[in-house]
């Protein structure tokens, strides 16, 4: 696959021997450099992966990405009632470093924080409510559940620990070919492991209970994925992170970020969507062939296509969400993967919330629940319920209480009927509803994620979506596809698949 002669591939390895780091470490131009790169979607993946090629690649490169809808992709926001209201992806981990370094570089910040209060509701009554008071929550806790709280959030701790690792690796130029490879860096095989059994499994198989499973730990799968105990252990620990303290989103919407890198990484958008990706041979000065790809896309002014050394899809290849046709390619490229992706209907509904749905009588102006979640029941059409506050917190907000009309968000696996809507609404002054093939539908055991590399030079960021689907596990892709795409074309292997790298960079940077 790598037209590579032996003594290059000496003079590169024994030139990495000698300077283990990089920078020190990219050895003289060895070839030129790539003339165009084409990304195909402009979600967080496609813009990120923007960003960190053209650290990689010098401004010499031209990047074009290619858009059908619009930038941001399931980063998007709804106006509703006269301000802006994320629609998609919302909330970002404390110690996601890849959003939050991309936040500081475009100025950007961190929206104004608004306190916030979960209940869980079981389909008849509100079964935990949280209290404003820490003392009282914990104590609630242990009385039901003992020990399994406190043991939960060291368990999420001990995989979020391992999980940081890869920002060190790639602090250092070190890339992935495959998704399986990637978790194997961070976690060794216990990430295989997790990324290849239930989330039930691996929690029942450390001691957990199973009412604690049922009581907490579903509901938090079900707002965030919205699937069961069930989906991938990998997946049940990012969801369980995201019940951490200290989540953020971005001021003035999430999507503010995509728009922001494609800006920073000068890359050129351009409106189409792309239906088919040939291999093309052309005569090269040497005399060889070289290998081009050949983008054929659609836009408002037609047909059109273009050719590009490196091609990235920065897009899911999957049924309902794209339709890439790969032509003169061996073996043969599918234009969809196996496995499909989970519908979550988002509901946004502008008035005045029927606490007496979620079996509370507390009075409508003392009820101040922030989120409500739920519990896996059969009669309950929806996975979560909450209270929204606008994309930009204007001066001396306050969150509305539920006798007063607001902003809900409604997350279901289905589009709410009127009749389900009059149960829970008293009054309704709008209603918008998106329809997101969200996330995958995860069904561990799996049969192995798509590969990162395609073919020679054409590679695929979503993959990693299998492990677990979020704003900076495309991020962290992105990284690893701009890395992984310079090493192969300079035909650099000793950053790529590299073992045991974390002993091996211990007590470095
Ligand atoms: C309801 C919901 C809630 C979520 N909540 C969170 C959360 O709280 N925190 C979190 O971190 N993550 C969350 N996520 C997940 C997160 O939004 C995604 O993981 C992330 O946004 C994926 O980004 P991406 O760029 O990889 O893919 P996408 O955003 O899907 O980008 C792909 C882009 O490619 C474009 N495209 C597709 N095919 C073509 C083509 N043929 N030609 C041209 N363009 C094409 C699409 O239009 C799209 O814009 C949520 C997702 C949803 C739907
Ligand atoms: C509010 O919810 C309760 C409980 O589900 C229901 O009996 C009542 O009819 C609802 N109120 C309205 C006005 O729909
Ligand atoms: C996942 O587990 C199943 C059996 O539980 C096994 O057959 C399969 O090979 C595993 N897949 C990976 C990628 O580890």
């Amino acid at each position: 696959m790598f037209h590579l002669n032996l003594p290059l591939r000496t003079l590169v390895i024994l030139g990495l021997c000698q300077f283990g780091r990089r920078g020190l470490a990219s050895a003289p131009e060895l070839r030129e450099q790539p003339k165009k790169i084409a990304i195909v979607g402009a979600g967080i993946g496609g813009t990120a992966t923007a960003y960190f090629l053209r650290q990689e690649f010098g401004d010499g490169v031209k990047i074009d990405i290619f858009e059908a809808g619009t930038v941001g992709g399931r980063l998007a926001t709804e106006t509703v009632a006269g301000a802006e209201y994320e629609t998609g992806g919302a909330i970002i981990h404390p110690l996601n470093l890849h959003m939050k370094h991309f936040v500081d570089k475009l100025g950007l910040s961190p929206r104004k924080d608004v306190p916030s209060k979960m209940a869980i509701f079981d389909g008849k009554e509100l079964m935990f409510e949280e209290s404003d008071w820490f003392i009282v929550n914990i104590l609630k806790m242990i009385w039901r559940y003992g020990f399994n709280f406190l043991r939960m959030y060291m368990w999420v701790e001990g995989v979020l620990d391992k999980f940081m690792r890869i920002y060190q690796y790639q602090q250092f130029g070190y890339a992935f070919s495959s998704v399986d490879r990637l978790l194997h860096a961070m976690g060794g095989d216990a990430f295989l492991t997790m990324a290849n059994q239930t989330l039930e499994e691996a929690m029942m198989g450390e001691g957990f209970s199973q009412s604690f499973l049922n009581d907490i730990v579903a509901p938090v799968a079900r707002v965030n994925y919205g699937q069961s105990v069930r989906i991938n252990a990998f997946v049940g620990a990012v969801s369980l992170a995201g019940a951490d303290a200290g989540l953020w989103a971005v001021d003035g919407g999430n999507k503010r970020v995509c728009s922001g890198l494609l800006y920073n990484s000068k890359a050129e958008l351009i409106q189409a969507r792309v239906n088919a990706i040939a291999l093309k041979h052309r005569p090269s000065k040497t005399g060889n062939s070289v290998n081009l790809y050949e983008v054929n896309y659609v836009s408002q002014s037609g047909s059109a296509h273009s050719l590009y050394d490196i091609v990235i899809l920065a897009t899911p290849l999957h049924q309902g969400l794209s339709d890439v046709s790969f032509v003169g390619f061996s073996p043969p490229l599918p234009s969809q993967f196996p496995g499909r992706y989970h519908q979550t209907v988002t509901t946004l509904v502008h008035g005045l919330l029927n606490v007496s749905f979620l079996g509370s009588s507390a009075d409508p102006a003392s009820f101040l629940y922030s989120d409500i979640l739920t519990t896996e029941h059969k009669q309950l059409a929806i996975n979560s319920l909450s209270s929204l506050d606008p994309v930009s917190i204007p001066e001396g907000y306050k969150r509305p209480p539920a006798s007063h009309p607001g902003v809900w968000k409604v997350f279901s696996p289905q589009p709410l009927t009127p009749e389900q809507l009059d149960g829970m609404f008293l009054r309704r002054d709008g209603v918008w509803e998106k329809r997101w093939l969200a996330y995958p539908a995860y069904r561990p055991p799996h049969r192995g994620t798509p590969p990162f590399q395609l073919a020679e030079r054409l590679y695929y960021l979503s993959g990693v979506e299998w492990a677990a689907s979020a704003m900076e596990m495309s991020a962290i892709s992105a990284r690893n596809l701009a890395l992984l795409a310079h090493h192969r074309w300079h035909h650099d292997t000793s950053k790529v698949d590299q073992e045991d790298l974390h002993t091996r960079l211990r007590g470095e940077l």
